[in-house]
């Protein structure tokens, strides 16, 4: 490799490791740029209501449906380092936000090609970095102008979020009655406190269980268990109910050793078997005596337990996950105990109903009435697997979508009219600066007109005529100008019903910019070569990046 150092006789001094890869300067630049780009194109034609799907199919053969961008690019397994890094984008926009993953992406990924232009006429990375840092201040500050507060008061503009965010999901035939779902359930768990809401999304459980279709997705005052009562004799239904939440397993414990045990009369097989029996006895006589008649067990429960438990009238639930029983706990103010010896009353849950239903195929528990009432289930039903995922998906951003509008109670109007508000503010900003940083500022007004161009281009009307009209009209002062991509036509889209909350719009800014200028501070990549040793997984590490065209071999 020409990069390397050479002593004056011409033989190379090598500091790396056979078979390493390195790319310096404008090449590594070069290529990190062009796999981030790969990358941010990959996502493109999902954005908006008029988006694309992606069918995406795993080494298992497993196919995934959807149109989220974290989703796809999560299911992509993209090895090049760069490409990853715009992952992460995808991926911090996710668990800051929820929604505008896919936005995110593609303006990193435009901020990066604009640069690569800006340093192909030979400016300096650090000068555009800081041309971008300028310019994602400034066009937060505009969001922070233009964006409407909203009264909570009334769920209305809730509701338009949620709508707006499953809008451009494969669910949206289902939209409005879906963010009805979800903003009923939002509301259930927020908790008010002095003067401002708290909401936790992991309070609202979702299930989903495959049949009937969208429509039949429902609602539950309680928490939902996919899980079946572990014996038919029990009973299938119990108001009033007492629940003791058991982090132990009801059954014998079998010792780490192998021991043998010598046996020399039936009589002692009886003894042996009694005395199983007996512990076991015991085990549910200690539950018996807390008072419970309901039981959700994490571990295991052994056939005779759950026949004493019958016998006792007692509903039973066994290997429940971790995290139901965290939400039980919460929902019915019980504690999880690990020890039977510990249990007492003072442990147990209360909740007003307990009962088995038949859901489709299976049976599923529903506890209802809990004494927390801030416990809600969302049961999601759709005629195939894959859509109830992705309606799982989908619920999950509209979900993330109310909780920011009401934990920040601002919102914008959509179809790229802050990005258009955004870009004009910026190009008059850049007017006012002096040095080559304003070329940085004006790319960046262009970047953020690629979501523009990209709603434009997914609904099949020409951009070129689209962004010029929408610059007018801001010029003009229409800050809510933006296409509804619905007609295809330029309009006010905050007439459109079209609405996003502020804090998703800020972190799309903050998470693109972040990203875009960690990759261009890059000037230099050395891959180890592969080891010699077990082959790496397909998709794990980037020991083979010497396979990617463009890394620098
Ligand atoms: N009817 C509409 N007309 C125009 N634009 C719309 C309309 N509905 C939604 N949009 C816009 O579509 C964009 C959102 O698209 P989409 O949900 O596919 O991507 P995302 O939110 O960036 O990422 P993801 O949802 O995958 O996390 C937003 O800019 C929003 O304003
Ligand atoms: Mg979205």
């Amino acid at each position: 490799m020409s990069s390397f150092p050479t002593q004056a006789g011409g033989v190379p001094i090598l500091f790396l490791k056979e078979g390493s890869n390195r790319s310096r300067g404008k090449d590594a630049q070069h290529n990190n740029i062009t796999a981030a780009k790969v990358v941010a194109e990959s996502v493109r034609s999902s954005l908006g209501p008029k988006g694309m799907d992606k069918m995406l199919v795993d080494s298992f053969g497993d196919v995934t449906i959807t149109s989220d961008g974290r989703t796809i690019l999560d299911e992509m397994d993209i090895q090049h380092p760069a490409g990853k890094m715009l992952v992460e984008v995808a991926k911090t926009q996710d668990n800051e936000a929820g929604d505008g993953t896919t936005s995110a992406v593609i303006i990193a990924g435009e901020l990066l090609n604009k640069a690569e232009e800006l340093t192909n006429k030979n400016i300096h990375p650090t000068i555009i970095i800081d041309g971008y840092r300028m310019a994602a201040e400034k066009a937060l500050e505009t969001l922070e102008k233009i964006a409407i507060p909203v009264d909570l008061k009334s769920s209305d503009y809730l509701k338009k979020a949620a709508t707006t965010s499953m809008g451009s999901k494969i669910v949206s035939e289902y939209k409005e009655f879906l963010a009805d779902i979800v903003v009923k359930a939002m509301l259930e768990v927020a908790e008010k406190k002095d003067g401002t809401y708290k909401v936790d999304i992991d309070d609202v459980k979702v299930e989903k269980k495959t049949g009937e279709s969208l429509k039949d997705t429902s609602l539950i005052n309680g928490i939902v268990l996919d899980k079946e009562i572990v014996h038919s004799g029990m009973p299938k239904r119990i108001e009033k109910v007492k629940i003791a939440l058991l982090d132990a397993s009801l059954e014998i414990e079998k010792t780490e050793l192998d021991a043998k045990i010598n046996i020399e009369s039936p009589d002692q097989i009886e003894a042996f078997l009694q005395q199983e029996e007996t512990m076991l006895k015991d085990m549910t006589d200690k539950i018996l005596a807390s008072g419970a008649n309901v039981v959700v067990c994490q571990k295991g429960i052994d056939d005779m337990a759950q026949h004493f438990l019958s016998r006792k009238g007692i509903i039973a639930i066994r290997r429940a996950k971790k995290s139901d029983m965290e939400k039980l706990a919460k929902a019915t103010g019980g504690k999880i105990v690990s020890s039977l010896n510990d249990i007492s009353a003072a442990d147990l849950g209360y909740a007003a109903l307990v009962e088995e239903r038949r859901i489709g195929d299976d049976k599923m528990t529903f506890i209802e009435g809990c004494k927390n009432p801030k416990a809600v289930t969302i049961l999601i039903r759709a005629g195939s697997q894959r859509m109830t995922a992705e309606a799982e998906r989908s619920i999950h951003d509209a979900l993330c979508v109310v909780r920011d509008l009401i934990q920040e109670p601002k919102i914008v109007a959509g179809g790229s009219a802050p990005e258009m508000e955004m870009a004009n503010a910026l190009r008059k900003f850049a007017e006012t600066m002096p040095g080559r940083e304003q070329l940085a500022v004006k790319v960046f007004a262009e970047a953020l007109e690629s979501i523009a161009v990209t709603l434009a281009e997914n609904a099949g009307v020409d951009p070129i005529n689209i962004i010029s009209e929408l610059r007018s009209r801001h010029e003009k002062g229409e800050t809510w100008a933006g296409i509804e991509v619905i007609t295809g036509k330029v309009q006010d889209m905050s007439k459109a019903d079209i609405f996003e909350p502020l804090s998703v719009k800020k972190q799309i800014i903050k998470s693109a910019n972040e990203a875009a200028s960690m990759i261009l501070k890059i000037d230099d990549v050395i891959a180890s070569g592969k080891t010699k040793g077990p082959p790496t997984p397909p998709g794990g590490g980037m020991g083979g990046m010497g396979g990617y065209p463009g890394m620098g071999e």
